[in-house]
């Protein structure tokens, strides 16, 4: 993903006109593909309850996007908010009687009006993709194949981000993607973080990180220099929070309490990350 893009995708999905309204299927959400005047096309995740068997909370996609963009991960497509009137939805969907039945049961409407993710389209076909096998043995201690240094630090890049955006649904089949057949991880599908429950409690959401010992050293170098130990507005919640500021939708969505938890989850990973070196040693641990 080439955050060069960003501004332009981000202006087109936020505000250019929508040509064509379809739905997407292929996840459990209700979601919709749009189309743009310029032929660009997106995704977009309206704001849902849970009761089709969801977790999509599209603020955690828009989130998402902008913690990948602050820590460099560049992983994620380009995503902002946009609302669409609800009976411009319906009028879209007429005649399908399944999808109109979801939206009047699980699509969430404020004053007529839908509040969503977009995400922009990546073209060309995804792959899906399981751990490389002995994966979590180099990430433990022990020197890391050549051939594996790559993969390993897309897979502990995802551990970690998944690990700050609070997500519990990366594991559950269907939400490992690559660019293209056995190319590069994608971080797609980032809706299930930022629970309002558990942010609310101080409690993080995955144990898949207590397994993993060995961390890209940019990816905590960026961390360490918004941990705990920085000032305040230096921190990560403080830059998320100015990000989502600039988003159409993003100011009044993500409460003050989600800012503080991301700050948590940041001290409590480099936590994690000091165990490790203790254990076995810097030059384990930071090294790739
Ligand atoms: N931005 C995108 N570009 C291309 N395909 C996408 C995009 N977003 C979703 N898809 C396709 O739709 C599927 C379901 O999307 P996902 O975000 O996983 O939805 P859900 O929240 O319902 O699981 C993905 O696995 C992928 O095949
Ligand atoms: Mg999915």
């Amino acid at each position: 993903m080439d955050p060069a893009l960003d501004a332009e995708w981000i202006a087109r999905m936020s505000t250019a006109e929508i040509t064509q309204l379809r739905r997407n299927s292929g996840g459990r959400s209700v979601m919709f593909k749009l189309t743009f005047a310029d032929g660009r096309r997106a995704v977009w995740k309206p704001e849902q309850n849970q009761s089709g068997g969801s977790a999509t909370n599209y603020v955690s996609e828009i989130a998402a996007h902008h913690i990948d963009r602050i820590l460099g991960l560049r992983r994620v497509a380009p995503v902002s908010g946009r609302a669409i009137g609800l009976s411009r939805l319906r009028a879209a969907m007429r005649g399908d009687t399944e999808i109109l039945g979801r939206i009047q049961r699980e699509v969430i409407a404020r004053e007529g009006q839908v509040r969503g993710a977009t995400i922009a389209w990546l073209d060309g076909t995804l792959g899906s993709a399981i751990p490389p096998q002995a994966w979590t043995g180099q990430t433990r201690g022990r020197p890391v194949a050549p051939q594996m240094l790559e993969r390993v630090r897309e897979w502990t890049d995802l551990v970690v981000f998944d690990f700050l955006i609070d997500n519990t649904d990366r594991w559950s089949g269907g939400n490992i993607r690559t660019l293209g057949v056995g190319g590069p991880l994608i971080f797609l599908d980032n809706g299930a973080g930022f629970n309002q429950w558990r942010a609310e409690h101080d409690r993080v959401g995955m144990d898949i990180l207590q397994y993993v010992c060995r961390f890209k050293r940019t990816t905590i170098a960026q961390l360490r220099a918004m941990g705990p130990d920085a000032p305040e507005g230096q921190r990560l919640g403080a830059r998320l929070r100015a990000a989502m500021a600039r988003d159409v939708l993003g100011a009044e969505t993500l409460g003050d309490v989600h800012y503080r938890a991301l700050d948590f989850r940041v001290g409590r990973l480099l936590q994690h990350v000091q165990r490790c070196e203790q254990r076995f040693g810097a030059d384990r641990v930071t090294d790739i």
